[in-house]
């Protein structure tokens, strides 16, 4: 049974907000805060990354002899770790399973303000899984909460002069991710190209901001212009 559910916004909160290298509990009990104040007003959707866990993990696998598939594999376990580490910090407002796919997701919504999901299949990110569920669900905003506070032309830490967009369109969002896609190894967009192409293609408005700023993910939740970037 598919029931027409709308989570009004969408959230992908990147792995390395949840677990920089050990877990964050002071991170997941401030976002979890505002999250459940937030969820009275509209139902909320979230995909959380895997962070330095995926990283370490899908690493450790190719060394062990392990391909591809096998390392996102293990990253995506790592996704669901983070999704759950999340989940209990939110409490009773949350579904309390990692839903594993999108229809899941749509589903647990009918009985909870907050779902959480990690990863899907392999050979994609939780960008991608985030601008989906975002899509599927026809969510009116797409919150991407990093450790970076906005989109740049350029890496910031590398480049002084970085240009910085407190807006952007879909196609210059997808004209920078393009080239960036092009570079070497290495060089890593905020979004992957297919989440780009998702967001763009369903016209879906995405805030870029600081996960950590919690005044601004506050206020992207409400809509309203914040100290990142908005695609629209
Ligand atoms: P992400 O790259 O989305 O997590 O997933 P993250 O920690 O937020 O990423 P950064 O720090 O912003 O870069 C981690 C890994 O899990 C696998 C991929 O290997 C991905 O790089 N993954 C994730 C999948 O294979 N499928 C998915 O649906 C999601």
């Amino acid at each position: 049974m598919f029931l027409e559910v709308v989570f009004v916004i969408v959230l992908s909160v990147g792995g390395s907000l949840i677990n920089p290298g050990t877990p964050d509990l002071v991170f997941l009990k401030n976002i979890a805060s505002l999250l459940r104040d937030e969820c009275k007003k509209e139902p909320i959707g979230i995909v959380t990354g895997g962070g330095a866990a995926a990283r370490t993990y899908a690493d450790a696998i190719r060394k062990a002899g392990g391909g591809e598939f096998q390392a996102d594999e293990a990253a995506i376990l790592s996704t669901k770790q983070n999704a759950l580490l999340l989940i209990a910090a939110l409490g009773d407002v949350a579904y309390p399973l990692v839903c594993r796919d999108f229809d899941e997701a749509a589903e647990a919504s009918v009985t909870h303000k907050i779902v959480v999901m990690g990863g899907t299949i392999p050979g994609i990110t939780t960008d991608t899984d985030a601008a989906l569920l975002a899509e599927k669900t026809g969510a009116k905003r797409l919150i991407n909460l990093s450790n970076i506070d906005a989109i740049y032309d350029s890496d910031p830490k590398k480049n002084k002069n970085a240009k910085r967009y407190a807006e952007l369109s879909f196609e210059k969002m997808l004209e920078l991710a393009s080239e960036s896609d092009k570079r070497t190894a290495g060089t890593h967009f905020i979004f992957d190209l297919v989440a780009c192409k998702i967001i763009a293609r369903s016209k879906i408005v995405t805030h870029f901001i600081h996960g950590r700023d919690m005044e601004c993910v506050k206020s992207a939740l409400a809509g309203k212009k914040d100290h990142g970037t908005i695609v629209k």
